[in-house]
């Protein structure tokens, strides 16, 4: 798949890094695609990597995974034009600045709020339940981290639960976009545990069945 990466903060780079590691193209969409962090990206990556404007990078993409903060998403997604019913992968965590909660500014979650806000794409929301630390290494032992996903559109799911099976997670299908309302709090538990009770980000979630 040709991929769109936009933001090449910590989950962009560990996400476009792996997927163009595993034969994917990847665009990276930076405010400043020739800045110093964006070309050591780039080497990093690999051929199959390259970097332009946020703009141009979605061109030819067939899935656009936006990885930026929850603040600038909305001028982003306004700046893109129509995405012509794409998936749109979504794992922005809407938190307060303090980590102390979800920030969603009225909205019932921030995936809904962005399909709202590009309703040319399919937005599937993933990727926001774990730490880039478990993005770059699902295994535990001989067990998978779950990775929840959830979206309206069946054909933009079956594509991105490929991508997320293919980093190693055991993708797991959470519903409709509105159980973003679960995932996103979910991650605030994630936080919760990781940070205030001291569990670091070498943790993640695991669902069982019987
Ligand atoms: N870090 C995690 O463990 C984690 C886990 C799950 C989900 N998430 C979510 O994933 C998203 C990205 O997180 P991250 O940790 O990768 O963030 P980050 O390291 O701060 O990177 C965000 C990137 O977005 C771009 N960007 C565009 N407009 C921006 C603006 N106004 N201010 C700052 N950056 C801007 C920047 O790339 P350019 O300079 O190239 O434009 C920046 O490097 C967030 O919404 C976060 O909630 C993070």
């Amino acid at each position: 798949m040709q991929i769109a990466i936009l933001g090449t903060g910590s989950v962009g780079s560990a996400l476009g890094i792996r997927w163009a590691l595993l034969g994917h193209t990847v665009v990276f969409g930076s405010r400043d695609p020739s800045a110093e962090k964006v070309l050591e990206l780039l080497e990093r990556g690999g051929p199959r990597c390259s970097a332009k404007s946020v703009k141009e990078a979605i061109d030819g993409a067939d899935v656009i995974l936006m990885a930026q903060p929850w603040a600038a998403a909305k001028a982003t997604l306004a700046s893109l034009g129509d995405l012509g019913g794409r998936p749109l992968i979504d794992c922005i965590n809407p938190l307060k600045p303090d980590l102390s909660g979800l920030d969603l500014q009225g909205a019932e979650s921030a995936a809904e709020q962005l399909a709202a806000w590009a309703p040319t794409a399919n937005v599937v929301k993933t990727f926001n339940t774990a730490s880039v630390k478990v993005m770059n290494q699902p295994q535990f032992g001989d067990q998978k981290a779950t990775m929840f996903y959830c979206g309206d559109d069946a054909e933009a799911k079956t594509k991105v639960a490929q991508l997320i099976g293919e980093l190693g997670f055991e993708p797991v299908d959470a519903g409709p976009l509105t159980s973003a309302r679960y995932l996103e709090p979910l991650a605030m538990l994630y936080i919760h545990l990781a940070f205030k009770q001291g569990w670091g980000s070498n943790c993640a979630f695991r669902i069982m069945k019987r």
